[in-house]
């Protein structure tokens, strides 16, 4: 390994939500209380992004700053190409603070007052709260649960996209917290679906580069060439773990839908620091990223033996994609309130829960698995201690 995964940086007294501010999830965190909750990584940032803000920094002034340059828009789209062969027109690209933002502006210029959007629980819970918070309907389909594996209901699906109320439907891929990488065929039957019934599609792609090892991500929008009506939120954040420089990269094709964008959201401009660290990771760290995929690939393995060797009750399945793993402790026969109230009180740790992301979620919790491997040992330690 070219770098050192495995060491274990203090992020105490830097700002850092999830080692700092638990008590945003949880107000019994304690300070001893390790952190497995939000989705952001213990590994430091790669050493090249680290020297460009280095420099940026030397360069003593930081005023106002336009990413709007061929250098910027050639790292991102560089990116695209590279990794997924996606070939992303400039034109097509807006920048927004994050992917959650983009969703929320999203769903308030392309629905109306009412309209429902569809998601597929469990799901990341923002996705909820954004469509609430805009006024529409949260309609749900579920996914279909077999064996610990993950699937849409195509049926219920496609009754929900008939219905003329139902205007869009925000597609979460690879899909947080279940881990599944969808396949072309379940990629083309969601498209045809939505598109064939009118209803816009938002792609939340903004974990696509991390991809266990047998697994590839397909990017939807590529699957449907001259389609104009699939919008890609990507960002850099999950993958070069740099969510505090809030930088998102949304493909917007369509011109209309760019025009409502640049109505409320105007000309939007990066920080200085953001600028230099979105073209140092997108341009000089593709092994970096690759380095980080076998490490996940390792982690889950090891909550996978642990699970099997030490947790009877549990279930497990290794997530096809995200550093995230899904466990089902519905065998232990503890309601959610029990099972949230062991793991910080008896176990010290702190997971987000699996209702969190709807009721389909109870009986399961989300572990955080992009860290260090001794702070995943130390996890799954007090994991057991609370269930025991
Ligand atoms: C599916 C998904 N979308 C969006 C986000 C967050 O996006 P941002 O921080 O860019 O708003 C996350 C973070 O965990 C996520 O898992």
């Amino acid at each position: 390994m070219e770098y050192n995964l495995d060491e274990i940086i203090d992020r105490k007294g830097t700002n850092s939500l999830k080692w700092e501010f638990m008590d945003h999830l949880s107000s019994r965190a304690r300070e001893t209380t390790l952190p497995s909750w939000v989705a952001d990584m213990d590994f430091a940032c790669p050493p090249a992004v680290i020297d460009a803000l280095h420099r940026r920094v030397d360069r003593k002034i930081f005023g106002y700053s336009s990413h709007d340059t061929d250098r910027y828009w050639e790292a991102v789209t560089g990116w695209f190409s590279r990794r997924f062969n996606w070939k992303v027109r400039r034109q097509d690209l807006v920048i927004a603070p994050g992917v959650v933002p983009a969703i929320a502006t999203l769903v308030k210029q392309l629905t109306g007052p009412g309209e429902g959007v569809i998601i597929q629980n469990p799901v990341y819970y923002p996705f909820a709260r954004v469509i609430s918070g805009a006024g529409r309907s949260v309609v749900n389909n579920p996914l279909v649960e077999e064996g610990g594996y993950y699937s849409m209901n195509f049926d219920h699906l496609e009754k929900l996209a008939r219905e003329k109320s139902n205007t869009m439907m925000i597609l979460c891929s690879p899909h947080n917290p279940v881990g599944r990488v969808w396949t072309r065929e379940e990629l083309i039957r969601v498209g045809k679906i939505c598109l064939e019934n009118g209803v816009i599609l938002v792609s939340d792609e903004i974990h696509f580069d991390l991809i266990r090892e047998n697994h590839r991500h397909l990017v939807l929008a590529d699957l449907f060439p001259g389609e104009d009506r699939i919008i890609t939120c990507t960002a850099p954040s999950k993958t070069f773990n740099m969510a505090g420089m809030q930088c998102a990269h949304i493909v917007l094709p369509r011109e209309d839908y760019r025009r409502a964008w640049m109505g409320e959201r105007g000309h939007e401009m990066l920080n200085p620091l953001s600028i230099a660290a979105v073209e140092a990771a997108y341009t000089e760290c593709d092994g970096w990223v690759d380095g980080i995929n076998r490490y996940l690939d390792g982690n889950m393995a090891y909550i996978d033996r642990y699970v099997k060797e030490r947790l009877p009750l549990a279930r497990h399945r290794i997530s096809e994609g995200t550093y995230l793993a899904w466990l089902d402790l519905r065998g232990y026969g503890l309601s959610p309130k029990e099972l949230g109230d062991r793991m910080i009180e008896k176990g010290d740790v702190l997971f987000d829960m699996g209702e969190m992301f709807g009721p389909e979620g109870e009986g399961f919790l989300r572990i955080n698995a992009a860290c260090p491997r001794p702070l995943l040992e130390e996890c799954m330690a007090r994991m057991e201690k609370a269930l025991s």
